[in-house]
């Protein structure tokens, strides 16, 4: 039992802090698929924790690895020293992902990554002679953190409003939700390269020669699981082609195993130059985020460079922290010894039925699943956007011993990939039973 703590000085991000001063919901323990309160009431984890645990809690082989690394080597500089570990990190990173990203930048969050990506491709283009490539294509509804690059390019409204757009020089695709079927399993209905060619008219407006990159999450996580229509992302990758500009894969969410396979570029079959990622990576351990870049892409910086110039003025004092990368390695270790990306076809089929089986439940208005990702849309009260699905979370977690994550109306299940059927029964069930009791 651990005593509430005194709660006037941490201002929680992307809450309600009065809300949650009222009611706390304290997590002060985890261990595999289950957290527990301060009074140790043990309650599962249907969301990995933010989308990041995928190996589970508190796993031996991370915490044993995290432990010995903080006795031999607690930091070292990146810039122009190193130490092993970074290297090897990167090259079990260069075989995970898809050829030819064999290029690892690393940085501690998925804002620093999606802006990291952003700053390789205005310098690529740069150092090609193509320095007027400096507009970037994000998507309505799409997340890339918090950063001024990430909001600028994203597409969540909240996020921007009080903030402004300070990178002036984006424009956005339109989000791949409109007109889509309701209850979709895996990639939402046909129509993706319709939807995809409308990147051809904003080249129109802009000309190719003015644009850097599109950045994309190849399922949108945070704006409520969106996932494509078929071949949306292979037109993408076309349009991109013909007109020299870069594709950038947001995989923050979707890399580490979350639909069933190493990456989003592995199960769509459509690599992007950089692959941004971050949670899954230290299975939410240590923090970490980083890029796999493609091969040209490094070969044009090296080329560039001259004597022992630096080839890339960017990065982080935390790039490669001993202690994120010990974890990394381990987490990489630990996901191949459990074969936990691949968690085969018959686990996500009865994850996919588990969440569509809500779909007729008081409230729904639609359910939709990729891989172990599953959206449960709930109708809005009027003039209170949001608040259903706050109500269901609070009542899973004070009554109902369960985790959730909502996103305005939208129940958002990602669980940890060690979770066993009876995981999502008891998922499935509780969040059923919290429908049926919301007013
Ligand atoms: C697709 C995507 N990109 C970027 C981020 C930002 O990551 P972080 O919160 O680690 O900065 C997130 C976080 O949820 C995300 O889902």
């Amino acid at each position: 039992m651990t005593a509430m703590p005194k709660m006037d000085a941490f201002w929680m991000p992307f809450s309600s802090n009065k809300n949650f001063r009222a009611n706390p919901r304290m997590i002060a323990g985890a261990k595999d698929m289950y957290y527990h309160d301060i009074n140790g009431r043990k309650m599962l984890d249907a969301c990995a924790g933010l989308w990041c645990c995928n190996a589970g809690h508190c796993r031996d082989h991370i915490v044993a690895a995290i432990q010995k690394q903080a006795t031999e080597l607690d930091f070292s500089p990146v810039f122009q020293y190193a130490h092993p570990k970074v290297f090897e990190f990167s090259e079990m990173l260069a075989d995970f992902f898809p050829d030819p990203l064999n290029t690892v930048f690393l940085a501690n969050s998925g804002s620093e990554a999606a802006d990291s990506s952003l700053k390789i491709a205005l310098a690529y283009h740069r150092l090609r002679g193509k320095g007027e490539k400096q507009l970037f294509i994000g998507r309505e509804r799409g997340y890339h953190g918090v950063g001024f690059g990430g909001i600028s390019v994203g597409g969540m409204v909240k996020n921007r409003l009080w903030f402004g757009n300070q990178m002036l020089r984006v424009d956005h695709l339109p989000h791949t939700q409109s007109g889509i079927a309701k209850n979709t399993r895996g990639e939402a209905a046909d129509g993706g390269e319709e939807k995809a060619n409308k990147l051809l008219d904003i080249i129109g407006l802009h000309d190719a020669s003015t644009i850097a990159a599109v950045i994309v999450e190849p399922v949108a996580g945070s704006a409520g699981v969106l996932p494509p229509p078929k071949g949306y992302l292979k037109r993408l990758r076309e349009i991109c082609d013909e007109h020299d500009i870069l594709l950038i894969y947001d995989e923050v969410i979707t890399a580490f195993g979350r639909l069933g396979k190493s990456s989003a570029a592995e199960y769509f079959g459509v690599v992007p130059d950089i692959l941004n990622f971050a949670k899954g990576a230290t299975s939410g351990t240590v923090p970490l985020g980083g890029n796999v870049i493609r091969d040209e892409i490094r070969q044009t910086f090296l080329d560039a460079a001259s004597g022992s110039a630096i080839d890339l003025f960017h990065g982080y004092t935390y790039s490669g922290h001993p202690l994120a990368v010990a974890a990394g390695i381990a987490t990489l270790e630990l996901y191949e010894k459990e074969g936990l990306m691949e968690r085969g076809a018959e686990m996500v089929k009865y994850f996919e039925e588990g969440i569509h089986s809500l779909k007729d439940h008081p409230h729904v208005i639609d359910t939709r699943n990729i891989g172990f990702m599953g959206g449960i849309d709930l109708a809005p009260t009027a003039g209170k956007p949001g608040e259903k699905a706050m109500t269901v979370m609070e009542d899973c977690f004070h009554n109902r011993d369960l985790v959730i994550r909502v996103a305005a109306d939208t129940i958002a299940v990602s669980p940890p990939l060690i979770m066993e059927k009876t995981h999502i029964d008891q998922t499935i069930d509780t969040i059923g039973a919290a429908l049926k009791a919301l007013k």
